[in-house]
């Protein structure tokens, strides 16, 4: 059916830019990029710092110092950058690129040397004396994860944790650990050098638009709260299917898997937004507090369940979008024997008084037939005999979605008549998108939590004992499948959705997997 459109009522003719606009603006500060001339830098964080200037977020004296292995001055690295801003930026004419790559330096130094970091103590006070910047420094790590401790060590010891009359933080990109050991080992190394609140353990999908929008659907709203727990939702469903392969990170995912690439971090956080109990403040701890208790409260899976409660594939070649890719094996970097999961599926259950018997159906992919994150909150069957001859074989219970991307936005299924002389019944969908109701592209997910680093709200990070918590919940199940290697891998086409024996997982309960 043709879906009504949900309108805006405000007039304000940029909502999501002039929600960011009335935020205060960061004090004047250096970004040191780790990591520099590597790919998230030109695809994401680059492009995101440049969107920031050019939307006048940032504070007149501001630099971003780019530290990496490559010999090159500060020249040459602001040729690379102005390309990726080119391949990647989307704000810009040229007066204001150029503007923001006048701010751009290059250091070069390597990740373990202590004296490379005293170097780049000497160039950030240069800089900062130049410019004129206060001695406030975020350092963002966007390094191999086994870059992480030394470079939080040299920080420390060369004392640019902590700048007098001033600030350090460090941003740390993901993934933070593979285990819980190895997490809980990064975290005290961090603590060593670093306070809580100096540190910001990013996770880009809280920077995505329709994630946050999901505590202000929960909790700005009075409609939705009654009905959202176990008297009357019947299950959850949480999806992140990606269409890409490899994509030359073969070498990085293989060491991964989907549920530690995507599962641990991204998925969680989607299900702890979506489980949490309302926080009393919109506000770091607050926020992080209620999320932690999710995690704590869902019911381990020990080895022994594993197998029941959880499907993993690999994806064989396929067509995908009229074109034909190899297999995961035949990537390139991918050993021929490789055991990685390239699809993971897990049936949980959260041990609270809100979710207590309701099952949420998780599953993540790659090489599926399109992109499409998602949360469907499927409801009761409401009591349909008036209706049960009529409703024929598209009995489908009321649902609430909110698609996190890539069209942004929330939609409801309900039943209504069709039209006719006859009482017949069909569920139609109530659609509501940001795209056409603000009429905006909302902004890139560094954008916002750069953004709020360098304002020093933590709310949109993850704190240290979440990310134990959440390996605390997958180290049993990664453990369980290296013990069982191929035994239980399911293989799936490229351009499906992902190995049929997932199926086992919601047939337990006498569901389905929503159709895509
Ligand atoms: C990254 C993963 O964290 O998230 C990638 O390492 C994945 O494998 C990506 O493709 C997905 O992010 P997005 O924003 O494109 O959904």
């Amino acid at each position: 059916m043709t879906s009504p459109s949900l309108t805006d009522d405000s007039n304000s003719p940029n909502p999501l830019r002039e929600g960011l606009r009335i935020r205060p603006v960061p004090d004047p500060a250096i970004v040191v990029i780790f990591g520099a001339t590597g790919d998230l830098a030109a695809r994401k964080l680059l492009p995101a710092l440049q969107a920031l200037a050019a939307g006048n977020f940032l504070p007149p004296a501001f630099a971003v110092l780019g530290y990496g292995r490559r010999d090159k001055d500060d020249n040459a690295f602001r040729d690379d950058v102005r390309k990726a801003l080119e391949e990647h930026g989307q704000n810009g004419d040229s007066a204001t690129t150029e503007g923001f790559l006048s701010q751009v330096y290059y250091q070069r130094g390597n990740l373990d040397n202590a004296a490379d970091f005293e170097a780049l103590g000497k160039r950030l006070k240069k800089i900062a004396a130049e410019r004129n910047i206060a001695p406030n420094v975020l350092f963002y790590l966007s390094t191999p994860p086994e870059h992480f401790e030394p470079v939080i060590r040299n920080l420390g010891h060369t004392g640019l944790n902590q700048p007098e009359n001033g600030w350090a933080r460090v941003v740390i990109e993901k993934p933070f650990g593979r285990d819980l050991d190895s997490a809980h080992e990064l975290n005290a190394v961090v603590a060593e050098h670093f306070g809580e609140e100096q540190v910001f353990r990013i996770d880009h999908y809280l920077g995505k638009e329709n994630v946050q929008n999901i505590l202000v659907f929960r909790y700005a709203n009075a409609i939705f709260e009654p009905i959202w727990n176990r008297r009357y939702v019947d299950n959850v469903q949480i999806t992140v299917a990606e269409s890409l392969g490899m994509e030359g990170r073969g070498d990085f995912f293989d060491k991964a898997g989907v549920a530690r690439d995507i599962m641990q971090n991204h998925l969680l956080q989607l299900l702890c937004l979506t489980a949490m109990e309302p926080p009393v403040a919109l506000a770091g701890d607050a926020v992080r507090d209620e999320k932690v208790k999710v995690v704590r409260s869902l019911c381990r899976i020990e080895a022994d369940d594993v197998a029941a409660q959880t499907s993993r594939g690999q994806y064989t070649s396929g067509d995908l979008n009229g074109k034909s890719v190899p297999g995961y094996l035949q990537e390139e970097e991918v050993p021929a024997d490789s055991t990685t999961e390239t699809y993971a599926a897990a049936r949980v259950f959260i041990d609270n008084w809100r979710w207590s018997g309701v099952p949420f159906y998780l599953r993540a992919g790659k090489r599926m037939p399109h992109k499409i994150t998602e949360i469907a909150i499927e409801f009761r069957q409401a009591p349909m005999h008036l209706f049960e001859e009529t409703r024929g074989e598209e009995a489908r219970p009321n649902a609430l979605i909110m698609n996190i991307q890539p069209d942004e936005g929330m939609a409801v299924r309900f039943y209504s008549k069709v039209p006719g002389t006859q009482m017949r019944v069909r569920p139609v969908v109530m659609d509501f998108r940001y795209g056409s109701s603000f009429g905006v592209e909302p902004p890139d997910a560094y954008e916002r939590l750069l953004l709020d680093a360098l304002l020093g709200d933590s709310t949109l990070f993850t704190r240290a004992d979440e990310v134990e918590e959440a390996w605390r919940f997958f180290t049993p199940i990664l453990e369980a499948w290296e013990a069982a290697g191929k035994d239980g891998m399911h293989n799936y086409e490229a351009g499906t959705w992902g190995p049929d024996d997932a199926q086992r997982l919601t047939d337990q309960d006498d569901k389905q997997w929503r159709r895509l």
